[in-house]
């Protein structure tokens, strides 16, 4: 890891590996397997592989060990596994640590899938979990006990945009011996360092902000050596939820241009949640760099940055909320996010459908929210096209 690089030349730069030929580009190494020069090199490769020696794909491959290596320089970890999916990644850091009897606290306002890990599976093989108003630090204070093993939380909630204090948590968790795992997909790679402000694992998505162009699937944990390489990469090569050479090729495109993207998308976002803040059509906008957030003081203390997304709640309900989507010329109905296309998303019938109404209730996901990842389109004409939305209301 080349520390001295700062974070622009890390994403161009970081993990390279070349062949013999010294190509320019990342090379992807579309291979399941690889050679051994005799049977003793393959014994002792399985007995231990070196920097350079890879067994399988499953357990590690030269393009996704690329993708690692660059990723743990910008998150500040000594190591990263490269996951499926963002699921494999939230799920693979908690199982592959976790046994029966353990407790977990966690934030309550998570994506449906993160909450359906820890509230259906985890408690399925014996492993309490407490929720908690993930803004509360006396409640963070009260859940945890001596036997919690590891806290969980996104560190801004989908889709309303709660933020999570990293510092404060970490400190309560780590006063207990907790493991801080931070779902970090909201706050993307560049405008949070989790690990620095405590948290000792890290968990991306790497579908959304660092592909960036909706291509492919893929996830990313990041922690020390000991925990990737002696409790990840066990549980996730013989589990199966490793991520694709090609996957990881694409990644490591997207790296190249992540940090010009993401502040972009948060300076477009900004301009946006501007011009909507006050429209009489709207019950309220949340965006983490409007004064009117209420955590807008631990947004610009965290992140920086509002970010690249944003949520308002259209008056009217459901039915308007349709009537605005439909409207939309420009800005794609769809439910990703960190997409170089803006994307509206309808939280309450689609990604957090799953959720019985009173739940759905309390985490503020009403029929009118719409959820906005915006892109890299030009700002104007997004304002354009949501002005055109909010007249169809
Ligand atoms: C906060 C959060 N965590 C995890 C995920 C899961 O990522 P993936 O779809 O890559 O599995 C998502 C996806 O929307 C997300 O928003």
């Amino acid at each position: 890891m080349t520390k001295e690089w700062k974070t622009r030349t890390q994403l161009v730069h970081e993990g390279s590996r070349r062949s013999q030929y010294g190509e320019m580009a990342e090379a992807i190494f579309l291979t399941q397997g690889f050679a051994y020069d005799s049977a003793e090199a393959a014994e002792a490769r399985f007995i231990e592989a070196g920097e350079d020696e890879f067994i399988y794909a499953r357990y590690g491959n030269p393009t996704v060990r690329m993708f690692e290596e660059r990723i743990a320089a910008i998150e500040g970890t000594e190591d990263a596994f490269a996951t499926a999916s963002g699921m494999a990644a939230v799920s693979g850091a908690l199982t592959s640590m976790l046994k029966a009897g353990d407790h977990v606290v966690s934030s309550r306002a998570l994506f449906g899938s993160c909450l359906y890990v820890l509230e259906e599976v985890l408690t399925r093989f014996g492993v309490r979990v407490t929720f908690v108003d993930g803004a509360d630090l006396a409640a963070w204070e009260a859940a945890c006990v001596p036997d919690t093993k590891a806290v969980f939380f996104e560190s801004m909630s989908n889709p309303t945009l709660e933020l999570v204090d990293i510092e404060a948590v970490s400190a309560i968790a780590h006063k207990v011996g907790a493991i801080v795992v931070v779902d970090n997909v909201f706050a993307t790679p560049i405008f949070s360092r989790a690990v620095a402000q405590g948290a000792d694992v890290v968990v991306y998505s790497t579908t959304k902000h660092v592909d960036g162009q909706g291509r492919a699937l893929g996830g990313v944990i990041c922690g020390t050596k000991a925990f990737i390489r002696k409790v990840v990469e066990p549980y996730m090569k013989h589990t199966g939820g490793s991520m694709s050479p090609f996957t990881a090729w694409i990644m490591l495109n997207g790296m190249a241009t992540l940090d010009l993207r993401c502040r972009a998308m948060a300076e477009a976002a900004a301009r946006v949640a501007a011009v909507l803040e006050g429209d009489a059509r709207l019950e309220r906008v949340i965006y983490p760099g409007l004064y009117s957030h209420p955590q807008a003081d631990l947004a610009a203390r965290q992140m920086g940055s509002g970010g690249t997304m944003l949520a308002f709640d259209i008056k009217g309900g459901k039915a308007a909320a349709f009537r605005f989507m439909n409207a939309l010329e420009i800005i794609k109905i769809s439910n990703n996010l960190g997409d170089a296309k803006t994307i509206a998303t309808h939280p309450y019938t689609t990604t957090h459908q799953r959720l019985p109404e009173a739940q759905k209730v309390a985490l503020g996901i009403t029929p009118g929210l719409i959820r906005l990842s915006v892109g890299l389109e030009d700002p104007e004409d997004l304002i354009a096209d949501l002005q055109a939305g909010l007249a169809a209301v």
